[in-house]
């Protein structure tokens, strides 16, 4: 069978870095799976670039890699590809408004948009990681218009696996001290399997919204509710009535919620540069979910930014959303039905959709005036 032609653009980047060498090794879309992987980055990161394809030369991977292009010309990498993970952006900068990197990306994604319509593959699969990311897909699917919807999507998994990580971080120091109280035996110590119901809603922001609400552990043979095992409803930011009136939810300080809006910062102050292992595993959980062989159509729901057109949910259409939803197998995937949204959600996530709206305004403004500069020049 021909090797899958996967694109990654950013090549020369750190998430692309940690990323490779998982696909390498068949760890992204299956052990059976041959790729040819075509790194594209901008010219002056060309010996960067030319500096990771010698790297994985030296890596000796052989069991998925077939082959690696490392180019700075994006039709050479767009050409047939079936697969594009989005990585490259341009990188806010000191004093850089937030409007003019949605600005600046629109334009990069319009381009990306074009060479997907016109070179890739007609049913290339996407995942949009450069920030603003649910933003820039929509972009991309008006550049690309006969892509379908369906086939473009952007990273909120990293959200998800943060949240996973630290709801076992709870529930197993939680499990581990009630049995070390009762002198029992040590209990088994839950992964990631053992949760389930766990969704990030809305943009990839400070406006997300990690939802527990419907999160269950296996413990001891079945599943329970999170409640039972993690009774803080306070930290979970699960919806408390106050006796003054009002109530603590979703936007409780001290939250589990306000602790994964808040991740990406604190990797980026602990490490003084942003995720990249954790988001190169998000990614290849994201991509294996959808669409190797051997995952697609098995795996639980998960949060992935999709098209809101056409939900289930009652999410305002007309943007790219982060929502929960099942791959099937032979990559394709649905909204996952099993999931509705508590008063206290609802409201913050019609929030996180206005600054989706927003942000798709400012894009289509700013790509107005970039293509109004060019014919007056
Ligand atoms: P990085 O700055 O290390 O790498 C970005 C690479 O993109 C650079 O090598 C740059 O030269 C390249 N690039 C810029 N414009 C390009 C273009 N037009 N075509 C091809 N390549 C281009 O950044 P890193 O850490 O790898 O992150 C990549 C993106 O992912 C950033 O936008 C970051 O904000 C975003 N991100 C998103 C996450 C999510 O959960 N959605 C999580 C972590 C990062």
């Amino acid at each position: 069978m021909a090797p899958l032609r996967v694109v990654i653009t950013g090549g020369a980047g750190q998430i692309a870095y940690s990323l490779i060498p998982l696909i390498a090794r068949g760890l992204v879309f299956g052990p059976d799976v041959k790729v040819h992987l075509r790194l594209l980055d901008i010219p002056p990161a060309a010996n960067a670039l030319a500096g990771v394809a010698m790297e994985v030369q030296d890596s000796l991977f052989s069991t998925a890699l077939e082959g690696v292009l490392a180019t700075t010309n994006d039709v050479e990498a767009f050409t047939g590809a079936q697969v594009a993970i989005l990585l490259g952006g341009f990188p806010r900068r000191p004093g850089m408004e937030r409007w003019d990197l949605i600005g600046k990306n629109a334009g990069i994604m319009k381009r990306m948009g074009e060479l997907l319509e016109t070179y890739a593959s007609p049913n290339c699969k996407v995942v949009v990681v450069a920030n603003p990311a649910q933003t820039n897909c929509y972009i991309l699917s008006i550049y690309a218009p006969s892509l379908p919807r369906k086939n473009i999507t952007s990273l909120s998994r990293l959200d998800h696996d943060r949240m996973i990580g630290m709801l076992l971080h709870e529930a197993n120091s939680r499990l581990m001290s009630a049995s070390a109280g009762n002198g029992s035996e040590c209990v088994r110590k839950l992964t990631a399997a053992d949760v389930r119901g766990a969704c990030i809603w809305g943009n990839h922001s400070n406006s997300q919204v990690p939802d527990v609400s419907a999160v269950e552990f296996f413990v001891d043979g079945r599943w329970v509710p999170i409640e039972s095992v993690i009774p803080d409803r306070t930290w979970l930011g699960l919806s408390n009535s106050l006796p003054g009136g009002g109530n603590l939810g979703v936007g409780t300080e001290g939250s589990l919620v306000e602790a994964v809006r808040k991740r990406g910062a604190a990797v980026l102050a602990a490490r003084k540069l942003s995720s990249a292992m954790s988001a190169a595993n998000a990614i290849a959980e994201h991509l294996s979910d959808w669409l190797s062989p051997e995952k697609s159509g098995h795996s639980p729901a998960v949060s992935m930014g999709v098209t809101t057109d056409g939900n289930p949910f009652g999410v305002s259409e007309g943007v790219f959303s982060s929502l929960p939803v099942r791959c099937t197998l032979g990559g394709d995937w649905n909204y996952d039905e099993g999931f509705s949204l508590t008063d206290d959600v609802r409201r913050h996530l019609e929030a996180s959709v206005v600054e989706l709206e927003d942000e798709k305004a400012t894009a289509l403004k700013m790509l107005e005036k970039a293509e109004a500069a060019a014919g007056s020049a």
